[in-house]
C-alpha cells in the first residue's frame, strides 16, 4: 500500500545537520510541493505535528491536502473532526481539482464526526474523564489499526481541549495520543486554534512542547494587503528554514512562495 521509497527510520534529532553522519530517516511527504522542500522531503515518518494558526488562515484546508495526497499515494487517511461537520468537509475538498470522490468511495479518505462517536461511547457530561480519555484513545487506536492508517489529522485539539479542563490531563492526552500514532507509523496533524500574536502557538500552551514540530499559519497586513503566511517554527528530526513564507490557497493545491522584506506587515 506504501509506495514511499524504504529508509531507515531514525530516532527524533537524527537527521540533524551538523551530529556527524546523518542517519537517513523516513519521510512523509506532504505533497505540498513547497512545504516539501523546505522540510527536506517532506515531516519525518511518525511525527506528531501542530498547524497553528488563528481563524480562516488555511489549517483545515492544509490538513486536508496533507490527507488527500496521501490517499492518492495509496496511504490510508484519517480525518477526526472536532469542529465541522463531515459533510460540510467533503465540499470544501470538492473543490480541489487534484480531490477525487473514488478516494472516500474506496475508504482511501477517511472522514470522522468526532462528536457523535463521543456521544456513542457514553461521553454525556462536558467535562471528558480520565476515563473517557483512555476510551477515546482506545477508539482511536482500534480505528487506526483496523484500517492501516499512516496520516491522521485532528481538527481540532483547541476545540477538544474545552472538553479537558486541566492542562496535565490534555498534555497526558497529546502525549498517549503522540506514542500510539508513532508506534502505529502514522503521521499527525494536530490543528490548534489560537488568537492572533506572534508567539502563541496554541490555546493552552501545553501542547506546545508535547508535539515533534509546530507549522504556524498568520494574517498579517502588508502594503494594504491582507496576507496569509506560514513558518515552521520546529520539526524534531530534520533540519529546516523558519523563514517566512506567503501562502495561496488556490484549486491546484496549496502555494507558497517566500515573504519578500519591505513594507510594514503587522499582525492582524
Ligand atoms: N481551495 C481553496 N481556494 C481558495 N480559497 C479557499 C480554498 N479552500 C479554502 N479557502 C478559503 O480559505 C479560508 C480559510 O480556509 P480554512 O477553513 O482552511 O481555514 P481555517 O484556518 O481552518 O479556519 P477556521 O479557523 O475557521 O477553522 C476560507 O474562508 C475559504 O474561503
Ligand atoms: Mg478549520
Amino acid at each position: 500500500m506504501d509506495t514511499a521509497p524504504p529508509a531507515t527510520p531514525g530516532p527524533a534529532g537524527a537527521g540533524d545537520a551538523g551530529a556527524g553522519r546523518p542517519v537517513p530517516i523516513e519521510r512523509c511527504p506532504t505533497g505540498i510541493d513547497a512545504l516539501d522542500a523546505i522540510l527536506d522531503g517532506g515531516i519525518p515518518r511518525g511525527n506528531i505535528v501542530l498547524i497553528a494558526g488563528s481563524v480562516g488562515t488555511g489549517k483545515t484546508t492544509l490538513t486536508l491536502e496533507f490527507l488527500i495526497r496521501g490517499a492518492e499515494r495509496g496511504e490510508r487517511s484519517l480525518f477526526l473532526s472536532v469542529t465541522e461537520a463531515a459533510a460540510k468537509l467533503i465540499q470544501n475538498v470538492a473543490s480541489f481539482e487534484f480531490f477525487r470522490t473514488s478516494l472516500i468511495e474506496e475508504g482511501k479518505l477517511v472522514i470522522v464526526d468526532l462528536p457523535p462517536v463521543m456521544a456513542k461511547l457514553g461521553f454525556d457530561r462536558d467535562e471528558l474523564s480520565h476515563e473517557d480519555l483512555d476510551l477515546l484513545l482506545r477508539t482511536i487506536r482500534d480505528l487506526v489499526r483496523s484500517l492501516g492508517v499512516r496520516r491522521l489529522v485532528l481538527d481540532s485539539i483547541t476545540s477538544l481541549g474545552y472538553r479537558i479542563p486541566r492542562d496535565e490531563q490534555l498534555r497526558d492526552f497529546l502525549l498517549r495520543l503522540g506514542e500510539i500514532l508513532s508506534e502505529a507509523d502514522c503521521t499527525t496533524l494536530v490543528v490548534s486554534e489560537i488568537s492572533s500574536g506572534p508567539e502563541r502557538h496554541s490555546t493552552r500552551s501545553v501542547e506546545e512542547a508535547i508535539v515533534d514540530g509546530i507549522i504556524l499559519l498568520r494574517s498579517i497586513r502588508r502594503l494594504g494587503d491582507i496576507l496569509r503566511v506560514l513558518q515552521i517554527v520546529k520539526m524534531r528530526g530534520t533540519p529546516h528554514s523558519r523563514a517566512l513564507y506567503v501562502v495561496e490557497l488556490t484549486p491546484i493545491g496549496i502555494l507558497m512562495a517566500p515573504h519578500l522584506k519591505g513594507g510594514r506587515a503587522t499582525e492582524i
